[in-house]
């Protein structure tokens, strides 16, 4: 049901785009009912290319980070402050990069290549990204951070992460049926501003005699706007442009629609790659120091 609303949605953006092209796009993408699975065999990989990142700025910043952290753990007694500390101390590493740990510069981030690969019966497209720059992911704003205790050494950790402007360029191609037999394709340079994208995280952290570990996870996502064009849309100039402003209307609700339905792979592979980082003693051992679990 859900999927055949992100098509109808679609079909509606452009009727609110022009009105012109409406019947058109209404008799091309139309008439689709089916409902059936939802695959993303290919966000596996996405993941697991950012996370290569992310676990080299945690693994080496850890030893970089063993005075700051006594620093932190000396100067607030609240959880919640000193993680606020670190998260602002993460900041400043993303902006500074760790050459002699190899760690990349954060903020410009930057990344060669992604694949995707979306199967579903109202939407099917394939493609990739490549010599992608994503700028301002320094210029985070922490909306919330709460720290519940649950007792029997769990603790539930709530934190929204907003970025308030993201920028993204590169290069695309990719190719996808919209409906039965719309046709989208192209390849060429592309942009995105991604205005106010919110992350926002709800985990239950368990302490246990030797180890310590998430036991669950939820992840929200939310999209204000999107600002986008990709060039060179279906070789057409008119037609792209109709296009373009499409994407850039339906974003914010095909992200709400089609969440729901990812979300529960995406939260299960974050959990297995954050107690994979859990399982170094090293790791493992700052975080209780954070948490008064000593
Ligand atoms: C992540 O790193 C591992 C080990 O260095 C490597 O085998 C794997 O291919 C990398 N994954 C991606 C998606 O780059
Ligand atoms: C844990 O991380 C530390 C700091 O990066 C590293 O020196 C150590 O080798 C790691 N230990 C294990 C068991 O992976
Ligand atoms: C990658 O992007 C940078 C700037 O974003 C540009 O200078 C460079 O030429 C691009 N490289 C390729 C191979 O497209
Ligand atoms: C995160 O917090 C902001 C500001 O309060 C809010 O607008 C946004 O909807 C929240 N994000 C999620 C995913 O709940």
């Amino acid at each position: 049901m859900q999927r055949n609303l992100v098509v109808w949605l679609l079909i509606g953006a452009v009727c609110l785009v022009n009105s012109v092209n409406c019947q058109f796009l209404f008799v091309r993408a139309g008439g689709n009912t089916e409902d059936v699975e939802f695959r993303m065999p290919r966000l596996t990989s996405l993941i697991g290319r950012l996370s290569n990142t992310t676990f080299g700025l945690i693994r080496g910043g850890v030893t970089l980070f063993a005075r700051t952290i006594d620093r932190i753990v000396n100067t607030f007694g609240r959880i919640e402050d000193r993680i606020r500390a670190l998260l602002e101390e993460l900041r400043k590493r993303i902006l500074r990069g760790i050459p002699e740990l190899n760690i990349p510069i954060l903020d410009p981030l930057h990344i060669n290549r992604v694949d995707f690969d979306v199967q579903q019966q109202s939407l099917r497209f394939k493609g990739h990204l490549e010599n992608v720059t994503v700028k301002h992911i320094s210029k985070f704003n922490v909306a919330e951070l709460a720290l519940k205790d649950l007792n029997g050494w769990n603790f539930r950790l709530d934190l929204n992460i907003t970025f308030p402007f993201l920028k993204g360029t590169g290069m695309y191609d990719f190719d996808g049926l919209v409906g039965k037999n719309f046709h989208v394709f192209g390849n060429g340079p592309f942009w995105v501003n991604l205005m106010d994208l919110s992350v926002q995280t709800s985990t239950v952290i368990k302490f246990e005699l030797t180890r310590l570990r998430v036991t669950d996870m939820k992840i929200n996502i939310k999209l204000r706007k999107l600002e986008n064009y990709f060039d060179n849309l279906l070789n057409d100039e008119e037609t792209g442009q109709l296009i373009n402003r499409m994407i850039s209307k339906i974003a914010p609700e095909a992200i709400d629609l089609l969440w729901p339905e990812i979300r529960q792979p995406i939260e299960k592979q974050v959990v297995n790659y954050v107690n994979a980082i859990l399982e170094n003693t090293t790791v493992a051992s700052v975080v209780r120091r954070l948490f008064n679990v000593v």
